[in-house]
C-alpha cells in the first residue's frame, strides 16, 4: 500500500482520529510504560492499531506501527524533523549541522556531503577500513578480557574520522575523539531521560567529566579544521568538500556550519556502527556456530590470507550476517519527526504541529512481517526468501530525504570488521559482562565483556 500525503485543502473529510492505546494511567499517560520498558511498550503497540495515539503527561503523540506507513511517514513533505529529541541534540552539538537542518539548507547541505559517501567513493577507503579491522583484531592478545564497548567505539571513531577527515594528525586526534565522543554519549542519555535541567549545571564530577569532554569534542573539530586551512591541502574528501561549499547566495558556508557539520556527520557515524559491532560480537558469542559459518565464508573467499576490503563484495553470507545481526538489534531503535501541516496517515488525522514517534526495533521484530521473528536467521536475506519480507519492514538506513548517507560506508566496513573477527576468534562471554539490553540515543549492550579464543 503506497499512502500519499495531501495538501491540507485536499484532506478527505472522513478522515478518522487513530485510537488510543490502551494501558495509559491518569494523569501520567503512557509515559510511565514508555520510561520503565520501552522496547516492549512499542512492539506492542502495533496490536492496537496502525497508527494510535499516546498520551506522554499532557501531550499527545502518535505512534506508527506498520512498515507501510512508516515508509509512508519517511517518504512524505508533511514531516519534518523535530521534537524534543532533536531540540535536545541540537543544544549540545550544534543547530547547523545535516542531522538537525530541515527544507533548502537541508537539501543544500546534503548536495555537499553526498559524494563522499556515494557508492563508487568507497573503495577509495578500503585501505583504511582493512588497516582498522586488522588492528582491532592484533590489538587482543590471547585469554585476555576485551571491554567491547571501548574496543567498538575505537574502531567506529578511527575509521569515519581517518577516512572523511584525512590528515597528518588524524591518529593521535581519533583517539582524543573516542574519549570525547564515549562520555559526550553518555552524558547526553541521562540528561535526555532524566531531564532535570539545573541539576546538569551543579559542578558535580560527572557533570565536570561531561562539559569538558563536549568541550575537548568541539575543540578537536576546531583544530582538525584550522589544521587543514593551514595546511593548504585539498585532498578529495568530506573535509574539502565542507571547506569549499557555498550558500543558497553563492556565498561560502559560516565557519559555525562547517563545525556543526563536522559535529552532525563524526557524531552518529560511530555510536551507531559501535553498537552495531558490539551487537555482532555479541552475536558470535551466542552462537559460535554463526561465527564458523562466517570463517569458513572468509577462507573460501580469500584462500587463508587476511581478508581485504575487495574481498567484501564476494562476502555475501557475511553481509546477511550483518544485515540479520541489524535485524534483531538495530542501533537506531527510535525515530521522530513532526506533522508541519494538517494532513493523513493511513486514513488517520494527522495535524500540523504533532510528533510522530516509530520503533524500527519493533518494525523489524514483528511476527507479522518476519516468519520465526526472534530467530537469528541470515538466511532469510537469501534471495529467494527475501521477496517474502515486506516493503519498509527492514529500513535500517531508513528512506527518503533524511536517508543515512552513509549506507554503503557502514555496511562496507561492517562486513569487513565481521570478517576479519570471526576468521581470527570465537568469543566467549566472561563472568562480569552484562549483556542486557542499554536503551539509550541507540540500542547496545550494558556491558560487554568478552574473551576472544584464537582459531
Ligand atoms: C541519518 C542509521 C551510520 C551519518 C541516519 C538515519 C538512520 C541512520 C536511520 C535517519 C534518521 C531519521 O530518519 O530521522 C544509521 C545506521 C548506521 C549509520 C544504522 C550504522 C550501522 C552512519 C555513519 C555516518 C552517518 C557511519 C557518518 C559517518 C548520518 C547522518 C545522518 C544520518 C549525517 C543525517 C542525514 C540527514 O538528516 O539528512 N542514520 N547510520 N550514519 N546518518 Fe546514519
Amino acid at each position: 500500500m503506497t499512502v500519499e500525503s495531501v495538501r491540507p485543502e485536499a484532506l478527505a473529510p472522513d478522515l478518522r482520529e487513530p485510537p488510543r492505546a490502551g494501558g495509559g494511567v491518569p494523569g501520567l499517560g503512557h509515559g510511565w510504560k514508555l520510561v520503565r520498558d520501552p522496547l516492549a511498550f512499542m512492539s506492542r503497540l502495533r496490536d492496537h492499531g496502525d497508527v494510535v495515539r499516546l498520551k506522554l503527561g499532557p501531550k499527545t503523540v502518535y505512534a506508527v506501527t506498520t512498515p507501510d506507513l512508516t515508509g509512508a511517514l519517511a517518504l512524505s513533505n508533511d514531516f519534518i524533523i523535530a521534537g524534543p529529541l532533536w531540540e535536545s541534540l541540537e543544544g549540545l552539538l550544534g543547530k547547523e549541522g545535516v542531522a538537525t537542518a530541515n527544507g533548502p539548507r537541508h537539501r543544500r547541505q546534503r548536495r555537499t556531503i553526498q559524494p563522499a559517501f556515494r557508492l563508487d567513493a568507497i573503495p577509495a577507503y578500503g585501505p583504511i577500513m582493512e588497516e582498522e579491522a586488522h588492528a582491532l583484531t592484533e590489538r587482543w592478545k590471547p585469554g585476555e578480557t576485551i571491554d567491547c564497548t571501548s574496543e567498538s567505539f575505537r574502531v567506529a571513531v578511527r575509521i569515519a574520522a581517518r577516512c572523511l577527515l584525512r590528515g597528518a594528525s588524524m591518529d593521535e586526534r581519533a583517539e582524543r575523539l573516542c574519549v570525547a565522543l564515549a562520555t559526550v554519549f553518555r552524558g547526553m542519555y541521562r540528561r535526555m531521560v532524566v531531564p532535570l535541567g539545573p541539576l546538569y549545571k551543579l559542578p558535580l564530577p560527572a557533570n565536570r567529566e561531561f562539559n569538558r569532554a563536549l568541550a575537548d569534542l568541539h575543540l578537536l573539530v576546531d583544530e582538525i579544521v584550522a589544521e587543514r586551512r593551514a595546511s593548504g591541502q585539498k585532498p578529495d574528501d568530506l573535509l574539502t568538500a565542507l571547506l569549499e561549499a557555498k550558500d543558497e547566495n553563492g556565498d561560502p558556508i559560516g565557519e559555525q556550519e562547517i563545525h556543526d557539520q563536522v559535529v552532525a556527520i563524526l557524531t552518529p557515524g560511530s555510536e551507531t556502527v559501535a553498537s552495531t559491532i558490539m551487537w555482532l560480537l555479541h552475536m558470535f558469542a551466542e552462537h559460535p556456530e554463526q561465527a564458523d559459518r562466517v570463517r569458513d565464508e572468509v577462507e573460501a573467499v580469500t584462500g587463508g590470507r587476511p581478508v581485504a576490503f575487495a574481498d567484501v563484495r564476494g562476502l555475501r553470507h557475511t553481509n546477511n550476517v550483518v544485515v540479520e545481526s541489524m535485524r534483531l538489534s538495530p542501533a537506531v531503535w527510535i525515530l521522530t519527526r513532526r506533522a508541519v501541516r494538517d494532513t493523513e496517515l493511513g486514513g488517520y488525522r494527522i495535524p500540523a504541529g504533532a510528533d510522530i514517534v516509530y520503533s524500527p526495533y519493533a518494525i523489524q521484530r514483528d511476527a507479522k512481517s518476519y516468519e520465526r521473528n526472534l530467530e537469528f536467521d541470515p538466511d532469510r536475506w537469501l534471495p529467494d526468501r527475501v521477496k517474502d519480507i515486506p516493503k519498509h519492514a527492514m529500513s535500517p538506513f531508513s528512506v527518503g530525504n533524511r536517508k543515512c548517507p552513509s549506507d554503503h560506508f557502514s555496511m562496507a566496513q561492517l562486513t569487513l570488521i565481521t570478517a576479519a573477527l570471526a576468521a581470527r576468534y570465537r568469543f566467549e562471554q566472561v563472568a562480569g559482562s552484562n549483556d542486557g539490553t542499554r536503551v539509550g540515543i541507540t540500542l547496545r549492550p550494558h556491558d560487554l565483556l568478552l574473551r576472544p579464543v584464537p582459531r
